[in-house]
């Protein structure tokens, strides 16, 4: 059927035999524009518009009386509402109550889980396991869809290499190959067996572009760069997530290039849907047509709604912008309708194909939220994430695994029984009271013969040092410290940008302290972004990265400290020793003076290292891995060949273990200057002790290719350095060359 039906419009709107027969992209065409026929301009305006309802609002509420909006038909998509009983309340205000009954879109932040919450992104990608990735990414889809919503604003694909931006917590980290894998993923995780399959939600790409750049790691910052680093390390990820499906796309709230991504057509146009036929609709960032107004490049509502409509934005997230000026433009004729229209089709179309106009209240299933809100399986998902995604930094003489059986363990630090901090920012409909704490996790994990002592010993961040001596006696009774410390979640996310990466607060004082006892003692660091932490590396003997890991914080941490699960995870984000070393990362290039510490004139500080406290994509794990010599076979490829590049890994210690084997590869020369190292592979291996495998891993023309002098993407035929090993920096390699 390729018309409506001759039901009266109101009708026809819903009736099942016009939406559902022809689920085709030509039939959802001809629905979509039957639609738009019917639609006055104010209505067209209305679907291109975001409000947000009451919960859970992260800036300027612009519109107390959104229900009346809903009605007027001034509003199509709603964030920040969910429930079923409440998504189904508002759905049927559009469905009942305005004239053409077109249903609403409901959008909600569910960046690492919606009820079960999982570890903030930075940490579930530490995992660097897709499939763990991807399994996160479907139950948060799964629980968000029970509860109506169709939408949510993730992944965040915003390479990072500033850790002072607290929104470093929300994405993948550094890395433009590992990130675009997790991008990947979690597209393939949120919309599952597609857009319009009753558990997934659609997924929206965040934030374009470039937004991860923000200068000096204030966030909402300027970013310049060249258009040779934007496609070559920025833009890579949000592709990978549009190749992977994502349905949409949101804006960033940062200029590029002197234009705010939100009125940036080269980005939103020319990139996004001319050079990637990205066909999905764009959203704006919270109000960031109206923030053009401060940036400096519209001088009111009219010209910032004009500007961002004409770049290619389709949809205004609560400015009010397009519903206060693009009609009267379109009136004056100093706007083409036909703009307005190509918008509306692109949303309309979501519509149609999530089955909003079959059934506008498919989705708010009271049933299903109490089938899988929360579920056991949900929970040991959760657990089974946050426990890949911890990084063993330092464990000398073997200190951890901790034995359970022992007469008297401490665990003491501001973050150990800090049960708001475990889901971290960003942690949606998650309840906080339902998550477990680190001190819980260790009294459930050790024998019934062992006394858990506890001492706060001091607050997050806070001055006060008064209950440090009270924590330094805790620790002189116990046999070994478990010593929680790092940052709360509201230091990382959004606007949470800080200028030092010490410990917050009096911490470190607290470490000391303890440290001081003599006792035997196992930091545990739980933040969202990496910490400077030279004194802690120096002087404590394990350290345990555990970011905010999420619901199950306590068991995750407890598995890996009593050895039930021997950590696996590896930095996807270089540690620095200091901020002054900030941007610090392994993609780095040489320069024309490569540091020599012999020689004065070459690239390095006077007061600092080069090198990073931890290189990208390091960890430890319980047992160890060697690896043989770096093999290929052939010294010279073609642009057609395969090479294959293998290397033998064994399991030299005692237990089984997960290996995170990774490949980098260097182009020696070129027509511009390449990084000295880039991940170009990983894989993940598990062995018995004493156990070896070889590790097998093929190139191909397109993994040698980049931007090329004149900005074709391609390769040169010179030489290559290839690089296996356990992170960035412990590689063995050999070379070979493209012809
Ligand atoms: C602002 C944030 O930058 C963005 O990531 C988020 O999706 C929106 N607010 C909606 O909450």
């Amino acid at each position: 059927m390729n018309k409506l039906c001759s039901l009266t419009l109101a009708t026809a709107l819903l009736c099942a035999a016009c939406y559902s027969s022809e689920k085709t992209s030509t039939g959802i065409g001809t629905r979509v524009d039957s639609v738009l026929a019917l639609m006055t301009l104010d209505e067209k305006i209305g679907q291109l518009t975001l409000f947000t309802s009451d919960i859970d609002v992260t800036g300027p509420t612009m519109r107390e009386n959104y229900k009346e909006d809903i009605k007027a038909g001034r509003v199509g998509a709603i964030f920040n509402a969910y429930g079923a009983a409440y998504t189904r309340k508002l759905q049927e205000i559009a469905v009942k109550e305005t004239r053409l009954h077109i249903p609403l879109l409901f959008g909600y932040d569910v960046v690492h889980g919606h009820r079960t919450i999982f570890p903030m992104p930075l940490g579930e990608a530490a995992s660097w396991d897709l499939a763990a990735v991807e399994k996160s990414a479907r139950v948060a889809a799964d629980e968000a869809s029970a509860e109506g919503l169709h939408w949510t604003f993730a992944p965040m694909c915003d390479i990072a290499r500033d850790p002072r931006w607290g929104r470093i917590t929300e994405g993948a980290g550094e890395d433009v190959y590992l990130g675009s894998k997790i991008a990947a993923a979690r597209v393939k995780g949120i919309q599952g067996d597609g857009v319009g399959s009753l558990n997934s939600v659609m997924a929206c790409v965040k934030h374009f572009a470039a937004y991860g750049a923000a200068q000096a790691g204030r966030d909402y910052h300027t970013t310049d760069m060249s258009d040779r680093v934007l496609r070559e390390t920025y833009l890579p990820p949000y592709k990978a997530a549009l190749d992977a499906g994502a349905a949409t796309v949101m804006t960033s709230f940062n200029e590029i290039d002197g234009v705010p991504a939100t009125g940036n057509k080269y980005l939103m146009t020319d990139i996004l849907r001319k050079e990637w036929n990205f066909t999905g609709f764009v959203v704006t960032d919270y109000t960031s047509i109206m923030e053009m107004i401060p940036h400096g490049i519209a001088e009111d509502t009219a010209s910032a709604a004009a500007l961002a409509l004409e770049a290619g934005v389709d949809m205004d997230m609560q400015a009010g912008f397009y519903n206060d000026a693009l009609a009267a433009l379109v009136k004056a004729g100093k706007l083409k309708e036909g703009l307005i229209d190509e918008a509306v089709r692109r949303i309309l179309r979501k519509k149609f194909e999530l089955g909003l106009f079959d059934d506008p209240y498919r989705y708010s299933s009271e049933q299903r939220e109490k089938e899988t809100l929360m579920s056991a399986a949900n929970l040991e998902a959760a657990r089974d994430v946050a426990r890949k995604a911890i990084v063993l930094l330092k464990n000398d003489k073997q200190l951890l695994p901790l034995e359970k059986d022992v007469k008297k363990l401490a665990v003491i630090g501001p973050l150990a029984d800090a049960r708001r901090e475990m889901i971290g920012s960003w942690s949606a409909a998650g309840d906080w009271h339902k998550a477990s704490t680190l001190l819980e996790g260790v009294k459930q994990a050790v024998s019934a013969g062992t006394q858990v002592l506890y001492a706060k010993g001091c607050a997050i961040d806070n001055d006060s040092t008064q209950a440090i001596a009270q924590a330094v006696r805790t620790a002189q009774q116990a046999d070994v410290v478990i010593l929680a410390v790092g940052e709360g979640a509201w230091m990382t996310g959004e606007a949470a940008s800080r200028a030092s990466l010490n410990i917050p607060g009096v911490q470190q004082r607290l470490i000391e302290a303890i440290y001081k006892t003599g006792k035997p003692v196992v930091a545990v660091l739980l933040n969202g972004r990496p910490l400077t932490i030279p004194w802690l590396d120096a002087n404590i003997p394990a350290i345990v990265e555990a970011w905010l890991p999420g619901t199950m914080a306590g068991q995750a941490i407890a598995d890996v400290l009593f050895g039930d699960y021997n950590p696996s995870g590896r930095l996807p984000v270089t540690f620095p020793r200091s901020v002054g070393q900030i941007p610090l990362y392994y993609s780095m290039k040489n320069t024309g003076r490569p540091m020599d510490p012999n020689n004065k004139y070459t690239s390095k500080y006077l007061d600092e290292r080069n090198d990073p406290l931890y290189p990208f994509g390091y960890g430890l794990s319980y047992t160890t891995f060697s690896y043989g010599p770096v093999q290929v076979d052939k010294q010279e490829m073609t642009q057609q060949d395969e090479l294959i590049v293998t290397c033998t890994v064994t399991n030299t210690g005692a237990r089984a273990g997960k290996e995170t084997v990774q490949l980098y590869l260097h182009d020696v020369t070129g027509s511009v200057t390449r990084p000295v190292r880039e991940l170009k592979g990983f894989k993940q291996i598990e062995l018995a002790p004493g156990a070896s495998q070889n590790v097998t891993f093929k190139l191909t023309a397109h993994d040698l290719s980049f931007y090329r002098r004149d900005m074709s993407f391609g390769t040169e035929p010179g030489k290559f350095d290839v690089y296996i090993g356990p992170n960035a920096r412990d590689t063995q390699g050999t070379a070979f060359a493209l012809r």
